[in-house]
């Protein structure tokens, strides 16, 4: 059974609710979709080439994330049901393209929670292989976490149990069984999971249909619709299209008024630039951590894998008809439009302006450690302090409630967004620049640090104890070893 909340402009969900797929995987322990295997997952050197996206961008309107709704709900606390399964979108009009997906759907159904109720949310691994679900930026128990080892057998079931009791913040959940996120999440397990508190309502920012969240990633296509992985455990998959909420580049119809986007970089490597139009005004209100101190405008933002950015933007300053692309600075091709505003005539009134002042961050205890990280690659792998992850081995004890200085040293040419569970961090310095006034102003979770790059973050070991993990975010990387085991004690 599949309760969603459609969105009013949603498109035909219908062909995943009649396709399934559940039979035809046997034997089969490779993280690919059943219509996949066995089949060759290379074609045409024109389609290889990043900067040749075969796909015109704007065709099709932005789809709107389909909410879950609660299978109950009490005062203190709401319960979902999600089964992980094979599924089919459709990314491509006319094709049909095998996913994994929770509910069989890409991208994943949304699940909106309020700080202070606790959400449960049963998983159901239909698939036949293992899998867990990591809800990334979260506060959860250790139990809770999605611990690469902690994984839901194949036919099990799992009760994941959310405190939320953190800020308002734009949280994602995703597969983490070890070894395989890098297929798992490019054909699909990837959601959004939107905390809201009562802090952020009273800013009265937009709501409703004015609050769109969007899931980014690049990917590639074979001639007959499916998804093409290839792998790269150097660079990471880069694909030559860009998906937006599951369809190619689109569109979005947008009022003359202020709409708020939450925005993740769900891609496994890939890196963007965001940028409006020719550089115009982007107003950026939140991070990875929720709210920033103060809004701030940007007109080029640096954007890596497992990232999310919350911008307003205010479409009352463009005439009616007019055409704003949201594009990738860094692209080729391809993988350069994102999405496309088409401005409507008429005029709507609305006197609301963002408050100049969003959040007070907290009060840190002072740092009680220091250490360093090395990023580098090893004989056969991409390691830190020329280690490869180890879950008989801890890493690093930090203590429960304290606060340490984490340096992350990247000698080499790649970006390697690094990311800690459980916990949330800020910057305080990078090599390359200053520290982005956005990323001062708020809490993070991921850090990309860039190629010859060293980057030192203050992070809080706070609130729960017991054993978490710290990864490079490329996916390519943390499956083979980028990650390291900390307890928090
Ligand atoms: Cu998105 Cu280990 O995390
Ligand atoms: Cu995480
Ligand atoms: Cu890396």
């Amino acid at each position: 059974m599949t309760r969603f909340r459609a969105p009013a402009d949603a498109w035909s969900r219908r062909d995943f609710m009649r396709n399934g797929f559940g039979s035809v995987a046997l034997l089969c322990t490779v993280a690919t979709p059943g219509a996949l295997r066995g089949k060759s997952e290379v074609t045409s050197a024109a389609l290889r080439k990043q900067s040749r996206s075969p796909f015109e961008p704007f065709q099709r309107d932005l789809p709107r994330l389909p909410q879950l709704l609660p299978t109950t709900s009490s005062r203190a606390r709401e319960t979902y049901e999600i089964a992980i399964r094979e599924g089919m979108a459709e990314i491509l009009p006319g094709f049909q393209t095998p996913i994994y997906g929770y509910e069989g759907i890409y991208p994943a159904p949304l699940i909106r929670a309020r700080k202070g109720h606790e959400v449960v949310v049963r998983q159901k691994n239909t698939l036949p292989f293992e899998t867990n679900v990591h809800l990334h930026g979260g506060f959860v128990p250790a139990q809770f976490d999605g611990h690469p080892m902690d994984v839901i057998p194949a036919g099990g079931t799992f009760d994941y149990h959310y405190p939320n009791d953190q800020d308002a913040a734009p949280l994602w959940y995703h597969d983490h069984a070890h070894g395989r996120t890098s297929r798992t999440l490019y054909y699909g397990l990837v959601g959004m999971y939107i905390l809201h508190d009562d802090l952020e309502t009273d800013l009265g920012l937009p709501q409703g249909e004015y609050d769109v969240p969007i899931v980014l990633a690049d990917h590639a296509f074979n001639k007959d619709g499916s998804l093409r992985y290839e792998e790269n455990v150097d660079l990471g998959f880069r694909g030559d299209t860009l998906l937006v909420n599951g369809a190619v580049s689109p569109r979005m119809t947008v009022q003359r008024r202020k709409y708020r986007f939450r925005i993740l970089n769900g891609s496994n490597a890939r890196s963007y630039a965001l940028k409006l139009g020719n550089g115009r005004p982007m107003l950026q209100i939140a991070g990875d951590g929720g709210l920033l101190s103060r809004p701030v405008t940007r007109t080029k933002i640096p954007f890596h894998p497992a990232e999310r950015i919350e911008l307003v933007i205010d479409f009352s300053a463009y005439g009616p008809g007019e055409e704003l692309v949201l594009s990738n600075a860094d692209g080729l091709g391809g993988t350069v439009p994102i999405l496309r505003f088409d401005v409507e005539g008429g005029r709507t009134s609305e006197d609301f302006t963002v408050p100049s002042r969003m959040r007070q961050l907290e009060r840190l205890p002072t740092a009680n450690a220091r250490r360093t990280w090395n990023l580098s690659l090893g004989s056969a792998a991409w390691q830190i302090n020329g280690l490869s992850w180890d879950p008989n081995r801890i890493d690093v004890r930090p203590r429960r409630g304290s606060t340490e200085i984490w340096t992350f040293v990247n000698k080499s040419e790649r970006v390697h967004p690094m990311h800690l569970h459980g916990f949330l961090f800020r910057v305080l310095e990078r090599s390359s620049a200053p520290v982005e006034l956005a990323d001062r102003s708020g809490w993070k979770d991921t850090i990309g640090v860039l190629p010859n790059e060293t980057a030192t973050v203050l992070a809080w070991f706070a609130p729960y104890g017991g054993k978490y993990v710290f990864h490079c975010h490329s996916l390519e990387h943390a499956d083979k070893a980028m990650m390291l085991q900390m307890e928090i004690v």
